[in-house]
This record gives structure tokens, C-alpha cells and sequence, in this order.
């Protein structure tokens, strides 16, 4: 049967394609993503540069804008405990939010000396917090004793310090807003770690999920020819992508509501 045309549902148009978040010219800014996987061929975009591109822990900025856009307003305050050569300082600060970005080893001006085990800031006074967390000792950040990339994630004490800056987060963030933590996973030496999930089961503890988002990783030190036949050769995948976990803060009306819910359900 010949089927006509005109009647053939087009499943796949969309009436005005978006840009792809990468694919934008220098003064435009990056599209709001609508799925959760993000790829981004570059790591910044506009005229003026987001952190520091030659940093090897660099976050992309495409994620931290999307973060800021989608769960603050102009004026809230951002923290990144984190913040290495200051990414989401320079976002925020392009975006009219306030920003607190901190460091062991700060690599940005306006990014203080801390430990994000102890954040100088009082109880419920953040509406974003975004993290780009060590996913191990796979990097060098910097000589300081107290740098958790300085762990093993094959060793549970690197989980157990990261816990105490998902507590902090959690303290400083004011009920139901949004911590945003980008991490990937590890193999190493035939030894498959798969730190996302691991790190995830300390985030539930005192979270709840908004989403998971899985970011490509590009730009690596492995994504070259010599690696990519040793992945064939020897049977291993290389790391294609990072989790961003999106977690919120529960309002206090949210968890009464739950323990009613298990009271009244006590006595049907
Ligand atoms: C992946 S990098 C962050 C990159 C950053 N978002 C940027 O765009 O430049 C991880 C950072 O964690 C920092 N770090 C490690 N242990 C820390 C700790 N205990 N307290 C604060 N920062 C720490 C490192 O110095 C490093 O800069």
C-alpha cells in the first residue's frame, strides 16, 4: 500500500531547530539542554574566558550555566567549594549572581583559601551549590596535605572525606535548593571503580534526586590514537563520559508530609 506523504507523521522535525549548546558564535550564550545528555566540544563560550582552559581539572562552563539558569535568579547566591580557577565564578558573575568560590589551592583571584570540609558560611544561605570534585588521585591539584585528590577512590576513605563536603553542602543550602556534582568514574590497572555510583550512595543519605545528567568527557589526555588502540588491544573501554548529579535539599513541609503518609497508612 502506498502511503501518502503529506499524512506520514514526522516524528523527528521540529519546527525551529535549537542550536546545540556547543555550536554557538562568541556573543551568544550557550541553549538551556533539554535532555540529559550534555556534549560540549569546547569549554567555554563568549568573549571572556570561564576559569582557566589549560587548568586540568577545568569544568566545562556550559555545565554551570545550564545549573544556574535552570535553579537560581539573578541576585542568589552560588557556592562552589571547589572552585580550582574559578569557573562558576566567572559564570555567575556574567549571570548577576552572587558567587563564593573556594579552594586548598585557588587558581582565580576572586577564589578564597578552604577546606570544603568546613565552609565559612552560615546555615541555609546558598541557593546553588556546584561541585567538580577530585574522582580520585588520577590528578596532581597541588602539594596541599589536606587535597582529597590526593585518595585513592579504590580506598573508602575517599568517600568517607567527601561525605563530610556533601554534609556541608547540604548545611549551607537552603531547603529545597539544588547541589550540583560532577564526577567520573575510574579504570585503572584492570580495576574497574565505579566512583559515581559510590559517591551517589553517600549523596541519598541526605538528598533527594532531581536527575542525573550524563556529561561527555572530551579534550582528555586519552582521547588519542595511541589509547584508543590500547583499548582495542587489551579489551578496556576509555572514560566516555562524567555523571552530574542533581540533588535537592528536601523542604521541611516535604519530609512532614512523608512521615504522615507512613502514620496514616499505619491505620487503614
Ligand atoms: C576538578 S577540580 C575543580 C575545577 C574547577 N571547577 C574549575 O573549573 O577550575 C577539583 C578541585 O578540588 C580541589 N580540592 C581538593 N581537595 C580539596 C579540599 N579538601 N578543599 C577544597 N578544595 C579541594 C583541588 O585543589 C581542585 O582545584
Amino acid at each position: 500500500m502506498k502511503t501518502n506523504k503529506a499524512e506520514t507523521p514526522r516524528l523527528f522535525e521540529v519546527e525551529e531547530a535549537a542550536p546545540k549548546a556547543g555550536e554557538i558564535s562568541e556573543d551568544e550564550k550557550p541553549s538551556l539542554e533539554t535532555t540529559t545528555l550534555w556534549d560540549y566540544p569546547r569549554q567555554s563560550y563568549g568573549k571572556t574566558p570561564k576559569g582557566d582552559n589549560k587548568f586540568q581539572g577545568v569544568t566545562p562552563a556550559f555545565v554551570i550555566w545550564n545549573l544556574v539558569q535552570r535553579y537560581t535568579e539573578p541576585g542568589d547566591l552560588v557556592v562552589d567549594p571547589m572552585a580550582g580557577s574559578g569557573t562558576t565564578v566567572d559564570v555567575c558573575k556574567e549571570e548577576g549572581r552572587d558567587v563564593k568560590g573556594y579552594d586548598l589551592n585557588p587558581r582565580h583571584p576572586e577564589v578564597i583559601q578552604n577546606d570544603a570540609r568546613h565552609i565559612p558560611l552560615p546555615d541555609e544561605s546558598a541557593d546553588l551549590v556546584f561541585i567538580d570534585s577530585p574522582y580520585g588521585d588520577n590528578v596532581d591539584y597541588s602539594d596541599h596535605p589536606d587535597c582529597i585528590g590526593k585518595i585513592s577512590c579504590e580506598d573508602e576513605l575517599f568517600y568517607d572525606e567527601l561525605e563530610k563536603v556533601v554534609k556541608e553542602a547540604y548545611r549551607i543550602l537552603k531547603p529545597g535548593k539544588v547541589m550540583g556534582w560532577l564526577i567520573g568514574d575510574q579504570w585503572v590497572k584492570k580495576t574497574f571503580t565505579p566512583v559515581g555510583f559510590k559517591l551517589y550512595e553517600r549523596f541519598v543519605k541526605y538528598f533527594e534526586t532531581v536527575d542525573l545528567v550524563c556529561v561527555a568527557r572530551r579534550g582528555q589526555s586519552s582521547h588519542t590514537g595511541v589509547w584508543h588502540y590500547r583499548a582495542k588491544k587489551f579489551n578496556f573501554y576509555l572514560r566516555g563520559f562524567k555523571y552530574l548529579f542533581i540533588m535537592r535539599k528536601p523542604t521541611p513541609s516535604a519530609s512532614k508530609k512523608a512521615a504522615t503518609k507512613v502514620k496514616w497508612a499505619k491505620y487503614k
